[in-house]
């Protein structure tokens, strides 16, 4: 049995990591053409859900919008509808911002320039650059930081791991093929070296892995220590009319200040959560939903509306799957429609 040094790897175990990635790793669709555009929108995707989750987004998205000035001059809110149910709108903006940029100025020809854009953090620069254009920069996300850490048996807090992190992939990156070698490493963490029950019989470098030798795989990285979730009770209102023999709903947009600026909601009112709100006599139940660090409690109330009101605006239920509206509204739509479908 080999054992190398971890901290700095041998050639062979890096071309050992190169085989296992040509032979084992997944067929994904920004693989077979990566394109700067194309790995671009993979990669902003692949920050908020997993590979699995992220092809038929990614698949639809290139039907949308094919290219970067197809994106670019795409109403925001079709960019928003397309981003449904990913999370973090702000991640749909910037795209769609930096595909205006891109559209006047040009790609991006360097890693520096990539950080120059709006919403790419150094992830996002360094993958595009070794994958796309080809350059020789490292990168690490959530995956390689597991994959260094237990490598190397660091246990350093999780706030320091990033830094060493950085360095290690700096100094062991592959730069004949440093776009397969960031990928490979992702891989690993994604499919072997994963947080819990790590395949390690099949890891091409358990030889070298130091945690793996001490026992102690599970337990590196140390955990971050996760805020607790602050609890935030709403009163979500649907307010609903009969126009013209349609049944029609009340939506407003979203303000800045909220987490889905731009996206259509219902009216929210903030409650005092000592009451239950769901013995309101118009409340019909309730939807949870969590978004970063705070868990919504949105009590769902039905109130019927003659004619209008300022600030809402009233659209045909039927043409509401066509609006860009967040999964914890959806959510409340669900639970709404269906009262008043019985109604
Ligand atoms: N996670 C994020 N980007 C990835 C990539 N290019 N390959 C594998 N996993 C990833």
């Amino acid at each position: 049995m080999t054992t190398g040094n971890p901290e700095s790897l041998s050639e062979v175990d890096q071309q050992r990591l190169l085989e296992w990635f040509d032979g084992s790793s997944r067929n994904l669709p920004w693989r077979a053409n990566p394109t700067p555009y194309r790995v671009w929108i993979s990669e902003v995707m692949l920050q908020q859900t997993t590979v699995a989750a992220c092809i038929p987004y990614f698949e639809k998205w290139m039907e949308a919008f094919p290219t970067v000035e197809s994106l670019a001059l795409a109403d925001m809110k079709r960019v928003l509808v397309a981003w449904q149910g990913l999370g973090y709108y702000r991640r749909a903006r910037n795209l769609h911002k930096a595909a205006q940029i891109i559209n006047t100025q040009g790609w991006p020809p360097s890693l520096e320039g990539w950080k120059a854009m709006p919403g790419i953090g150094n992830y996002t620069a360094g993958a595009i650059a070794s994958i796309a254009l080809k350059l020789p920069t490292p990168t690490v996300d959530g995956n390689i930081k597991r994959v260094y850490a237990r490598l190397t048996a660091d246990q350093s807090s999780f706030s320091q791991l990033d830094k060493r992190a950085w360095k290690w992939a700096a100094k062991n990156l592959v730069s004949s093929r440093a776009g397969d070698w960031n990928q490979a490493l992702m891989e690993l963490g994604a499919t072997l070296c994963r947080p819990l029950a790590p395949k390690c019989e099949a890891c091409p470098l358990k030889s070298c892995c130091l945690a793996h030798r001490l026992g102690i795989v599970e337990q590196v990285p140390e955990k971050p220590v996760r805020k607790r979730a602050v609890e935030l009770h709403l009163a979500a209102i649907v307010y609903w009319r009969v126009h013209h023999e349609e049944l029609e709903i009340g939506l407003i947009q979203a303000e800045q200040s909220n987490w889905w600026e731009g996206m259509t909601i219902f009216p929210t009112q903030q409650l005092d959560q000592s009451l239950d709100q769901t013995e309101k006599p118009n409340a019909i139940g309730r939807v949870t939903h969590t978004v970063t660090h705070h868990k919504i409690t949105f009590a769902v109330c039905l109130e019927q509306v003659h004619g209008k009101m300022s600030g809402v605006n009233f659209v045909r239920a039927s043409a509401l799957s066509e609006l860009p509206m967040p999964s914890a509204h959806q959510k409340i739509w669900k639970l709404a429609s269906k009262k008043l479908l019985d109604l």
